[in-house]
């Protein structure tokens, strides 16, 4: 399943492409959203939800790389977020955040972690969780290069997540590109997200997003 990252659409024409990337058959859209405390850059807010809301049936994730996620839960789901997925890095216990997130809002949680992190530590959440989401690159940017290191973290996820709740997605972010996306596939990965391989391809996003989908079928 392909998730393309808007943040690296081309925002004079957001509507349009994201329009172009359902009808490709992307899985679902991934809103990277940045406070320039959690991660180096500041990126965008529940606005750009509200906007493209009603220009895709497909569902909305948004990556929260925030120091304080509780602080924009409830706005970006008012603005139509389908799924929350926060950092296991700013959050000592999950849990509380995890309930809030499923059953207070009724929405889909992932829980984030970055290539620094050891994999062991989101084992004890996998159970309540909807998509684990391992780290390809250090969050901030796109267009970085994929951390080969990962593929043995995925190897150990997927094992994990086999023995605790196999229902659990198992999500790479980061340098997905059609040189990457079998190795992390073949690793354990079942959600793909793709932002510069996406929007920056020459063949143009829709192209892109059905030849990453061969790339990464089962
Ligand atoms: C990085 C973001 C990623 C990024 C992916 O901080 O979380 O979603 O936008 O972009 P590419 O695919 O260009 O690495
Ligand atoms: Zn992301």
């Amino acid at each position: 399943m392909i998730a393309p990252s808007i943040l690296a659409a081309d925002f004079s024409r957001l509507g349009e492409l994201v329009r172009e990337v359902t009808k490709a058959g992307a899985d679902r859209i991934h809103i990277d959203v940045m406070d320039g405390h959690f991660v180096p850059n500041l990126s965008m807010g529940a606005v750009v939800v509200k906007g493209l809301r009603p220009v895709t049936t497909s569902p909305l994730e948004v990556h929260l790389m925030v120091e304080d996620p509780g602080r924009f839960l409830d706005g970006f789901v008012k603005d139509g977020a389908d799924a929350i997925i926060v950092h296991l890095e700013v959050l000592p216990d999950p849990r509380p955040m995890i309930e809030h997130i499923k059953k207070a809002l009724g929405k889909k949680v992932g829980l984030a972690f970055n290539p620094d992190m050891p994999v062991e530590r989101i084992e004890p959440y996998l159970r309540d969780i909807d998509l684990a989401l391992c780290m390809t690159v250090f969050p901030g940017f796109g267009g970085q290069a994929f951390i080969p290191e990962s593929l043995v973290r995925l190897k150990k996820l997927r094992a994990l997540v086999n023995e605790h709740n196999p229902a659990c997605e198992i999500e790479v972010d980061g340098g997905i590109d059609a040189k990457t996306i079998g190795a992390a596939s073949t690793a354990g990965a079942n959600v793909f997200v793709a932002g510069t391989s996406v929007f920056g391809a020459p063949a143009g996003p829709a192209a892109a997003v059905k030849s990453l989908m061969k790339l990464c079928a089962p």
